[in-house]
């Protein structure tokens, strides 16, 4: 049997990448004003998954303060890339536009202030790479709505998805036509204090 490191837990929080400090200040925003930012792991996830498919157009739903929105845009902006990211809360949407544009990434990251589920169906464009991170309840509604602006081999990443009201849309992309999917169930340091599950998901097929 291999031998695994003692604290695993620990031993990888200490392996996380430094961050600057427009990320450290909103890590700390998030911690004192109870923001559920996606945090380091998955901000870093996110950027190596983006910047290794070479994602173009890139669609975020749900921005907070814009935390996991800088990670997308300093993917994919070398390349000349966009995020288009959606907030429906306007003091939210105008937070993440500050920090955004301290990021230096005013031209990259267009924050869309609106009601997802009311928005995607009049985008009117394709992208090939969706992060989704809303309220878990509206996770299935938005799969349905993601599914027609997806370019194929678009990916796909959920979080959350251990939580209760992922439910529905675990059971929706698990048996969709369009998606291929897995679910990875693990303990992400700095990110939950639950083992809150993570989609991943690749538009393989048209409907
Ligand atoms: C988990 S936070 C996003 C965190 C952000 N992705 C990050 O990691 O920095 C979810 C955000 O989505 C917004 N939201 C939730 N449901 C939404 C919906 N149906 N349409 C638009 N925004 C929504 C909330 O106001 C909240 O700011």
């Amino acid at each position: 049997m291999a031998n695994i490191v003692n604290n695993p837990e620990v031993y990888f929080s200490g392996l996380i990448p430094e961050r600057d400090e427009i990320l450290k200040q909103l890590e700390y925003e998030a911690e004192k004003e109870n923001i559920p930012i996606a945090g380091p792991v998955v901000g870093q996830l996110l950027f190596v998954l983006a910047r290794a498919k070479g994602a173009g157009n890139i669609l975020e739903l749900g921005t907070a303060t814009g935390y996991s929105a800088i990670y997308l845009g300093r993917a994919c902006a070398p390349a000349g890339g966009r995020v288009t990211t959606i907030e429906n809360d306007p003091e939210m949407a105008a937070r993440a536009i500050k920090n955004i544009s301290r990021a230096g990434l005013g031209k990259t990251v267009s924050v869309i202030e609106s009601e997802v589920l009311q928005t995607l169906p009049g985008l009117g464009e394709l992208f090939d790479f969706v992060f989704m991170d809303i309220e878990k309840k509206d996770y299935n509604k938005a799969l349905s709505l993601v599914t027609p602006v997806s370019k194929p081999g678009c990916l796909l990443i959920a979080d959350n998805t251990a939580f209760a009201d992922a439910v529905e849309f675990n059971q929706a992309i698990s048996h969709s036509q369009a998606w291929d999917s897995v679910q990875l169930f693990s303990y992400i340091p700095m990110h939950s204090a639950l083992n809150d599950g993570l989609c991943f998901g690749v538009r393989t097929r048209q409907l």
